[in-house]
């Protein structure tokens, strides 16, 4: 009996070793993300899709079909048109919370939902939001393991992609940079308490200074982008500037030239351009008394949100009929747009939240003081970002009709 249990001990050893072999073994064949600039050495142009706050696969509100399932067909059928090089996202890849990096919900949203011809295969580069954070702040390193197309780096980490004769820079910061200084939002203020994250934002600085100014010094470098899950400038409900990356973030981005900024965390799109980028340096605080809340009834005491006019709480007893729901809301923020600027003359934002989960409400009578809101739009959606040595092109694409609603391009 005894050494029947023994022999088993000794083979789940022996089996668990032969496992760890071959987990070893997948890891160094993985290819590294540095062998994509193989892929597109031979091209002088890069295209990757950016989507944010995306793996939700139980929203708050039923659609006939899955919101984040509209935007990855959205975005596969653009590819198959106009091939993408890869998928890069601005954080919160997986709600509401995950409980293990074998979570089912990353399954499905990698290999369900997305797994569609045209992006199905792309390196993904992820980049961790709170969310993420409130797991772990280096679940990545598994998932990398068990995803043949997934780069979740620990942030932060840095690639720059040579394409054609030139190269791009990308920087990725951490889930946690946000909560450095003197934070004035509760929202914000009880997310960082709850991330699990082990940085030093002061070191983080510190890194990004010295990264940003070798950055600068490659003449070959055109393109320089950062991507971090908070934006900076937004008017978005409850939830607009992060003062702390404008204290703290914005005058490094100005100083090295970063061209774009690429978040989430607000649930909607949001095109946001910095004239104050080459006025000097004040700054100004938001009036966050200014900005709007989602439209919702009270029920019983309980919220119920005003999707559309005809919502009405169960006793009869209050109705959306008199509000702003949301189906105006995302109705009015529709306007087709083109804008067009001058390299080095701006910071350019670009808020990509609205890729699957419940959305938020942007607030188009507030205001961002050191920026402008150039597009808003509270629908689902993603970005495509087409760039070539002379000129960098934005498209906000709208997934339930696959439109373009806004272009930004920027010309060197
Ligand atoms: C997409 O459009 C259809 C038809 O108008 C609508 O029924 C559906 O709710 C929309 N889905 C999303 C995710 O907005
Ligand atoms: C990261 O940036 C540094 C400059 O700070 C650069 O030398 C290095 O090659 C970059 N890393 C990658 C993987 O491209
Ligand atoms: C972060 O690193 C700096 C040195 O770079 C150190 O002075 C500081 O104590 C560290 N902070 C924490 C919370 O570990
Ligand atoms: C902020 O909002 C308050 C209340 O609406 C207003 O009294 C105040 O003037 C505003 N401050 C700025 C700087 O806009
Ligand atoms: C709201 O109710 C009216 C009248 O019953 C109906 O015609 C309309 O389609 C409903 N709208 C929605 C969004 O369900
Ligand atoms: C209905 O609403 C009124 C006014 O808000 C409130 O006084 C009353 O208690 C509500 N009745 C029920 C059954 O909730």
């Amino acid at each position: 009996m005894k050494e029947g249990r023994i022999i088993a001990i000794l083979v789940i050893g022996l089996l668990g070793y032969l496992f760890s072999l071959y987990l070893h073994f997948i890891i160094d064949s993985k290819q590294s993300p540095i062998l994509l600039k193989d892929q597109l050495a031979t091209s002088n142009q890069l295209r990757f899709d950016v989507i944010g706050d995306f793996g939700e696969v139980h929203p708050l509100r039923s659609f006939p079909i899955l919101p984040v399932q509209v935007v990855a067909e959205s975005m596969s059928s653009h590819s198959l048109q106009d091939p993408i090089d890869m998928i890069l996202t601005v954080g919160d890849n997986f709600y509401p919370k995950l409980v293990s990096s074998f979570d089912s919900t990353i399954f499905q949203v990698m290999e369900q939902v997305f797994a569609l011809d045209g992006i199905h295969n792309k390196p993904w580069y992820l980049l961790y939001g709170n969310h993420d954070c409130y797991f772990k702040d280096d679940y990545g390193e598994t998932l990398e393991k068990f995803y043949h197309n997934i780069f979740m780096p620990k942030c932060p980490w840095n690639m720059t992609v040579p394409v054609g004769e030139f190269k791009v820079a990308f920087t990725f910061l951490s889930c946690y940079l946000q909560c450095y200084g003197h934070i004035y939002n509760p929202r914000v203020q009880n997310q960082c308490r709850k991330e699990n994250a082990m940085y030093n934002a002061t070191n983080e600085y510190l890194w990004l200074e010295t990264h940003l100014q070798e950055i600068n010094q490659d003449p070959d470098v055109i393109w320089n982008f950062v991507f971090i899950h908070y934006p900076l400038f937004s008017v978005s409900a409850i939830d607009g500037d992060v003062e702390t990356l404008k204290v703290h973030l914005f005058p490094l981005l100005k100083k090295y030239k970063v061209d774009v900024v690429f978040s989430g965390h607000n649930h909607n799109m949001q095109y946001l351009s910095s004239k104050k980028y080459v006025d000097g340096n004040e700054y100004f605080h938001q009036n966050d008394t200014d900005l709007c809340t989602g439209p919702f009834i009270v029920c019983n005491g309980e919220n119920v949100i005003c999707w559309d006019k005809n919502v009405t709480c169960p006793d009869g007893n209050g109705t959306c009929s008199d509000k702003f729901t949301w189906e105006d809301n995302s109705k009015l923020a529709v306007e087709r747009k083109e804008v067009t600027y001058k390299k080095g003359e701006e910071l350019h934002q670009v808020i990509m939240g609205a890729s699957g989960a419940n959305l938020d409400m942007v607030c188009k009578d507030s205001f961002s003081p050191m920026a402008d809101l150039v597009f808003g739009l509270s629908d689902y959606g993603f970005s495509e970002v087409t760039l070539t040595e002379n000129q960098l092109e934005i498209k906000y694409i709208h997934a339930n009709t696959s439109e373009v609603v806004f272009k930004s391009t920027i010309f060197k």
